[in-house]
């Protein structure tokens, strides 16, 4: 089978947040059918799904994600398959998708990921989470998410003299850019003092560098490139696809201030989309916790090591400035449904380079990446996307 180039056709997410009044059925079918509706195509034309979520066991006492999904949006028939990379789960299920139609196996792919995490208290939701990290190492001695990223943020601060200051301003900036996004979970604005002084979580992280749990859906459908022209004007392309993985335990990595797999995933993105990081105009990368973001940056060469922090304060990475990260609010803000996230992450980048990003539309927007770590970054896809 030859190669065949991929587009999007469709994109459709609900609002990120705290949604009692929603189960899991009905975030994947606004999702779902709000994609749909924008590729103006119907649910017969889909030759298969690829759904990303992580925990639904453990969340909501739901598993065979799969086929519930084909069920829920009225595909019974049709071939579905969960993609489970922890906090990767939704960029895992892209890359399937995306690898579906470039073989030239299927013309119409759905790419969906969805999860539903309030319904627990957050210890349950916490203990659910910490299974992305080594069961035996880590999770069994009680180190959640929040402790790992405090334990990458103590390196950071020790090796580079990255300060706290620095930390906060990447949540001031990814409040800022929710504030302007109606999906997005926390749509207020912070200050440096009110980050600086929130309550501490896991030190030195503290409320207002966590991402939240949250409830959420995403759908995003792909097709071959005669589809893709036949179905759209405006289309997105995806030029890359990359992979990566590193140790589950944060103690068997050479460094606790790098992320190898960011850096891995990165190198062969850009290799495979023929291009360099300084032909990327915007990315969304996953910022779980402020100091991912810094450490996302710097993997994927946005600047150098150590930098990721003096480039943040100083306006770099705002929608304005010279690589603009997490127009969407990021996951600190726009919310983290960690099997949607890396779907979500995509929409935003279809959205800038559709020029339908509204007030936060990075100008003259030309490609986009997507960068979506599992865990603490045992796995990491890279996903490049022009105009
Ligand atoms: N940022 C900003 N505000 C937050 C927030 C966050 N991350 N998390 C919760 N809040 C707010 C809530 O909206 C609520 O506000 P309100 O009182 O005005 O309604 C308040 O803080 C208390 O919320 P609650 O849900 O009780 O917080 P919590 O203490 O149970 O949980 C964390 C806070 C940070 C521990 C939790 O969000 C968390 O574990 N985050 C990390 C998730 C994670 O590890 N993901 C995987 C990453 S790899």
């Amino acid at each position: 089978m030859t190669e065949k180039k991929v587009g999007i056709i469709g994109v459709g997410m609900t609002k990120f947040g705290e949604h009692w009044d929603m189960s899991y059925r009905d975030l994947v079918i606004g999702a779902g059918t709000k994609a749909i509706m924008d590729a103006g195509i119907e649910g017969k034309d889909i030759n298969e799904i690829y759904v990303g979520s992580m925990s639904p066991g453990t969340l909501i006492g739901q598993e065979h994600i799969g086929a519930l999904v084909a069920d829920y949006v009225g595909l019974v028939g049709i071939g579905a398959t969960r993609v489970e990379a922890a906090c990767a789960s939704g960029g895992l299920a892209l890359r399937q998708a995306y690898l579906s139609v470039k073989s030239g196996r299927n013309d119409i792919v759905v790419a969906g990921g969805a999860e539903k995490m309030t319904d627990v208290p957050t210890p349950q939701a916490a203990v659910s989470l910490a299974g992305a990290g080594d069961e035996e190492w880590e999770a069994f001695n009680g180190a959640t998410f929040p402790a790992l990223y405090a334990l990458m943020a103590q390196r950071h601060i020790y090796e580079y003299g990255t300060t706290l200051e620095q930390i906060s301003e990447v949540s001031v900036k990814s409040h800022y850019n929710a504030s302007l996004n109606p999906t997005a979970q926390f749509r207020f604005k912070v200050t440096l003092e009110q980050v600086m002084n929130s309550a501490p979580v896991a030190m030195p992280l503290r409320l207002l560098h966590c991402s939240p749990i949250t409830d959420g859906a995403a759908t995003i459908i792909l097709a071959s490139e005669e589809k893709t022209r036949e179905l759209t004007d405006n289309p997105v392309w995806i030029c890359a696809s990359a992979l990566s993985t590193d140790t589950l335990a944060l103690h068997d990595r050479e460094s606790l201030s790098r992320t190898d797999a960011a850096v891995i995933a990165g190198r062969n993105a850009y290799a495979q989309a023929g291009i360099t990081q300084e032909d990327i105009d915007f990315a969304e990368v996953h910022d779980c916790f402020s100091i991912a973001e810094i450490m996302a940056i710097e993997a994927l060469g946005f600047c150098d090591f150590g930098e990721g922090g003096k480039i943040t304060e100083n306006g770099e990475t705002g929608i304005d400035g010279r690589i603009p990260i997490n127009t969407s609010g990021g996951l600190k803000a726009k919310g983290h449904p960690v099997g949607a996230t890396g779907i979500a992450q995509a929409i935003e980048v279809a959205l800038q380079l559709r020029g339908e990003a509204g007030e936060r539309q990075v100008k003259d927007a030309e490609i986009g990446l997507t960068h979506n770590v599992g865990g603490s970054g045992a796995t990491c896809a890279v996903h490049i996307f022009s105009r």
